[in-house]
């Protein structure tokens, strides 16, 4: 897949809806431009009704690829031809399509960008215990990568049981090394857990994560390391928590700099410039 010289133009873009405020156009065209690739990545905002046919469009325009964020990230994965890497299977989503010979390639680059997140924080997962709160797309790709990196137990939680009883289901034969728990938030106990990860969509705005800090036991004597990670790129009010508590914290930004990179050495075959690509990002 490596190339040394892209001589063509190359276009990229991300589907969403909504998509117009992403930062992906800036983080890919600054990578496009310090590799001297000409270019484009474009952002397109795709009403539901029309997505398949969408990516068919920028298919047969020539495009090289494509991110793919919500809400159609598994409908992303259904209409692809290939499977592009074992993840995406188990994830049953995908975040980046790559057009080859005419096939729709798809991967999800989400499990990388958490893991390079937490390893550039300082952190491994290897021997970890995981608290994951949520249980949609995002927090699929973190329990993967969870799995992946030998966590020692990962414990999630939900507001509907039966999606994290599901990934638990759908997982498990990753590891059997790796326990797999299911809880309630109300049983919530941080003191248990080495990393903390918000995973929910909640966070925007600004609604407290369930209260569930106002019930959670926490030993105050006991403060050993401990990460808070947020899969959103602000500063929630999960993190502004986490802090309040002395643990150290991480939003998602280097998480969507990273799933962004992933995607483009996909695309290109060269792993671009992550750190330029969060300067140019960070104060957005
Ligand atoms: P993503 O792909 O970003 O993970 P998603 O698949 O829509 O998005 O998942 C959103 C997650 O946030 C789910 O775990 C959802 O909980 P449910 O499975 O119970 O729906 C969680 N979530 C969203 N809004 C919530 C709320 N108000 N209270 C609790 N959990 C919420």
């Amino acid at each position: 897949m490596a190339e040394k010289n892209i001589k063509e133009p190359v276009y990229l873009g991300l589907i969403g809806f909504p998509a117009f405020h992403s930062l992906s156009p800036r983080m890919h065209k600054k990578a496009l431009k310090l590799l001297n690739i000409s270019g484009e990545y474009l952002a397109f905002e795709i009403p539901p009704e029309r997505f398949e046919k969408a990516v068919e469009g920028a298919k047969n325009l020539g495009f090289r690829g494509l991110n793919i964020t919500l809400p159609f990230k598994e409908r992303a994965y259904k209409m692809s031809d290939e499977v592009g890497s074992d993840e995406v299977k188990f994830i049953g989503s995908a975040n980046t399509l790559l057009f080859e010979n005419g096939k729709i390639k798809c991967f999800n680059t989400d499990v990388f960008g958490f893991e390079k997140a937490l390893e550039k924080k300082g952190y491994q997962i290897e021997g970890k215990k995981i608290a994951v709160i949520g249980a949609g797309g995002a927090s699929r790709a973190v329990v993967f990568s969870s799995l992946k990196n030998k966590a020692k137990k990962i414990t999630i939680f939900n507001r509907t049981k039966s999606k994290a009883e599901k990934i638990a289901e759908d997982m498990q034969t990753l590891s059997s090394k790796t326990e797999i728990e299911i809880k309630e938030l109300k049983e919530i106990d941080i003191d248990e857990f080495d990393i903390v990860v918000n995973a929910t969509s909640l966070g925007w705005k600004d609604e407290n994560l369930l209260d569930i800090f106002q019930k959670v036991k926490i030993n105050k004597n006991k403060k050993e390391k401990k990460l808070f990670f947020d899969t959103i790129y602000r500063k929630t009010p999960f993190l502004k928590e986490g802090e309040k508590l002395g643990y150290d914290t991480e939003d998602g930004k280097w998480m969507l700099v990273l799933q962004g990179a992933k995607s483009f050495e996909i695309w290109l075959g060269i792993y671009p410039p992550d750190e330029e690509m969060l300067k140019e990002i960070e104060n957005m």
